[in-house]
């Protein structure tokens, strides 16, 4: 048996533990395993890879010492998507093509039996169109967002709200100091996970996420009454992905895939209740830290448990599936389920029912209290 492993899109922490638990799990059963560099461009085109290094023969040396390390020792890219290859034509305009077939091909002459494709929605997408042309695949969840459904957890997730946690805890220092109000953006796509789970961890005051557009009047209102009460600063932690009602998302721009590069909403949150409340405001936008680092104990832990599962999936013969946290358990599930729909936050979910309870305002309706 020989097995290939690739990681597409983002990065997030955990890649490189289920890189290791997967290696691992499968030398012991004496199977072959191959990484294949930055998505599939290694298999894809050799051409690009002059070392010769386009494709590794994994080893237990490796994996060696890597399940704490933040990214991923196989690379990764946005631009790799086998079934959308963007194309000139003679008149110089740009067209995609599905080269899917082809990339199978390269499977097969390279003797790899079966896939394990780590990545998020996109990846997972091109996993399962991969199986549809023929490919054994076998796909592992992963994206700090938190936005893949049929998975309680994704890996990378709990990094991402630890560290923009500990960020906004900082953030008070300066906010209590100055009396100010100071505005946390966090990445998370369409979705508010990270931002709600972090706000709500760090006590913030306000939480901003795209699941329940916002108006700014109900946190300008807060903001004087805590002011009323001698509490003079505030924090609001903002989704990137958040949007004013009647409003539209705050856009940088495009992706080389073409995907839309969200961010610049905290600045709009900021200047307006600055000019709301009359009070001095500041941005802190946390990015790609969220990213990187090394993985948290539940991350590093899940990443293995997702390697190891996938693995096993291969060896009791399932085809076309994720493996996916269903607590205390890790499950097959199938593939075209899990990328049916994106996991977003249930506006009636326990955490935004109990941060309601402590008083945080999601600026849809006015808050009494905090
Ligand atoms: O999906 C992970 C993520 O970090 C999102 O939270 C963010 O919107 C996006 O990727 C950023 O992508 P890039 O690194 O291409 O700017």
């Amino acid at each position: 048996m020989k097995i290939a492993i690739s990681t597409g899109g983002g990065d997030a922490p955990g890649l490189n533990a289920v890189i290791r638990a997967a290696t691992l799990s499968a030398l012991r059963r004496g199977w072959e395993v191959t990484g294949i560099r930055d998505g599939f461009d290694g298999l894809m085109f050799p051409e690009r890879y002059p070392h010769g290094d386009g494709v590794w023969a994994m080893t237990r040396n490796s994996v060696k010492g890597i399940a704490h390390l933040g990214g991923t020792i196989l690379g990764s890219t946005n631009r790799g998507n086998p079934t959308e290859y963007p194309v000139q034509l003679a008149d110089g305009t740009w067209t995609t093509e599905n080269r899917s077939d082809e990339l199978v091909g390269k499977f097969r002459a390279a003797g790899i039996d079966a896939l394990i494709t780590i990545g998020g929605d996109g990846s997972l997408q091109i996993g399962r169109r991969l199986n549809e042309a023929g490919l054994w695949v076998v796909g592992v969840p992963k994206t700090i967002d938190n936005d893949l459904d049929k998975t309680s957890s994704t890996f990378g997730f709990d990094t991402a709200v630890s560290f923009a946690t500990e960020c906004i805890d900082r953030v008070f220092t300066t906010a209590t100091s100055h009396s100010r109000v100071m505005v946390v953006e966090v990445m998370g796509r369409y979705a508010g996970w990270i931002a709600l789970n972090a706000g709500m961890a760090a006590s913030a005051h306000a939480i901003l996420i795209p699941e329940i557009p916002y108006d700014l009047r109900p946190i300008a209102d807060l903001i004087a009454r805590r002011t009323a009460r001698g509490a003079n600063f505030a924090i609001v932690v903002v989704a990137e992905g958040a949007m004013a009602k009647h409003g539209s998302r705050s856009v940088l721009g495009k992706r080389v895939d073409q995907a839309e590069r969200l961010g610049g909403v905290g600045e709009h949150v900021a200047a307006e209740l600055q000019e709301l409340t009359g009070r001095e405001t500041r941005v802190t936008v946390l990015g790609h830290l969220l990213r990187g680092g090394t993985p948290t104990a539940f991350d590093r832990l899940l990443g293995l448990r997702f390697g190891a599962a996938a693995v096993r999936a291969i060896d009791e013969g399932y085809n076309g599936v994720m493996v996916a946290l269903n607590p205390p358990d890790v499950d097959y599930v199938p593939l075209v389920e899990a990328v049916s729909r994106m996991k977003n936050v249930p506006v009636d979910c326990d955490t935004v029912v109990s941060a309601r309870d402590l008083g945080i305002c999601f600026g849809d309706e006015i808050v009494d209290g905090m």
